[in-house]
């Protein structure tokens, strides 16, 4: 029970928190990650723990079906269709964007676990919030009409309830930190919809944390300044959760230096990055999300804003299937090559 709200607990938790020696070495500091992309159901991330507590609140509501929104390759879409299936439940996906030409990433594994994915093509007229509530509404009523509960589950999860469950992992974070004998230091947090970034700061501050917390936001947004972003989002949750504290916008760190203009776009240094956490520690990372945020550490490692023997707990929020998405796939295929050696029959 966290701030008058139960979970359905399903995961195995904690995570590990583990340290990268090989990267630490390189990058002067000392480097922890924590696994995330561990959590268990639908190859993992961090929807999961956010999805402990919707799951509660829909079973209690005896809801029999599970609706969300996202991208086409919804991570989030991908661990809602998981917990979905786990609860024997039904589940869509309403996707605002173009068929990418295969079913295959999070798209296939969304079909693999029996979730309808519903791919809104844009018309040139409405705008894409228009045409993804007009489909959950479409949605939502056809459940209804077939006798199904429907219970959506927000974009991202990131609503004031959804919030908890990186409230919970922050809580963890700093237990495990302090029985390894890590005083001080800073999380490390990717920042799309928020909610994960969001429920870290809270449970940082529910403890009382001597732990830090950077968000590197991954999508340029509507709103330039993501601080303000944040301290709306947390007002909100401190109204819903009842909290007994206080936070100012100056208190909110995030930067906007490292989305590379767009969401879930190639970029060959992300990829590198991605190729130095594969080849070093043998653990991969995604393109969109945690590729991105592992590249702004080892910048910000390179300008100072890191310092030296600063103690870094990196968080992997999943996302690794993204690699298999058609444009991804396909930058990495040609840079790669060269590692495959294909021996021909000799005769
Ligand atoms: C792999 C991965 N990492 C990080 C995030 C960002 O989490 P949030 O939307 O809570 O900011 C997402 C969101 O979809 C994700 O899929």
């Amino acid at each position: 029970m966290l701030y008058g709200h139960e979970k359905e607990p399903f995961l195995h938790l904690p995570t590990p928190l583990e340290r990268l020696d090989t990267l630490s070495e390189k990058l002067g500091i000392n480097l922890y990650i924590k696994r995330d992309d561990l959590t268990g159901l639908g190859t993992g991330g961090n929807k999961l723990r956010k999805l402990e507590y919707f799951i509660k609140d829909a079973l209690n509501k005896k809801a029999t079906a599970l609706v969300t929104v996202g991208g086409p390759q919804t991570n989030h879409g991908r661990l809602t269709a998981a917990v979905a299936a786990k609860y024997g439940m039904r589940c869509t996906i309403v996707a605002v964007g173009e068929y990418p030409g295969e079913i295959s990433a999070n798209i296939l594994l969304d079909r693999i676990m029996g979730c309808t994915v519903y791919l809104v093509q844009k018309d040139g007229d409405a705008s894409e919030g228009e045409l993804s509530e007009r489909a959950v509404r479409e949605t939502m009523a056809g459940y209804e009409a077939a006798g199904e509960r429907p219970y959506f589950v927000p974009l991202g999860g990131s609503n004031e309830l959804g919030a908890l469950g990186y409230c919970e992992c922050a809580m963890e974070i700093d237990e495990q930190c302090r029985n390894m004998g890590i005083d001080d230091g800073r999380i490390v947090v990717t920042s799309g919809s928020m909610g994960t970034y969001i429920g870290c700061f809270i449970g940082l501050r529910h403890v009382g944390s001597k732990l830090g917390l950077l968000g590197v936001c991954i999508s340029p947004s509507s709103d330039p300044d993501p601080a303000a972003r944040a301290k709306k989002y947390f007002d909100r949750c401190k109204d819903y959760l009842g909290l007994e504290f206080d936070a100012q916008e100056s208190d909110f760190n995030l930067t906007n230096e490292y989305h590379w203009g767009a969401y879930n776009n190639p970029v060959k240094e992300v990829r590198e990055a991605i190729y130095e956490m594969g080849r070093k520690e043998g653990i991969i990372l995604d393109p969109c999300y945690t590729g991105k945020t592992y590249y702004a550490i080892e910048q910000l490692c390179t300008k100072g804003e890191i310092k030296e023997g600063e103690n870094i707990i990196f968080i992997h929020t999943g996302g690794v299937p993204g690699i298999n998405g058609p444009v991804h796939r396909q930058a990495m295929e040609e840079e790669l090559m060269d590692g495959l050696i294909i021996k021909k029959p000799e005769r």
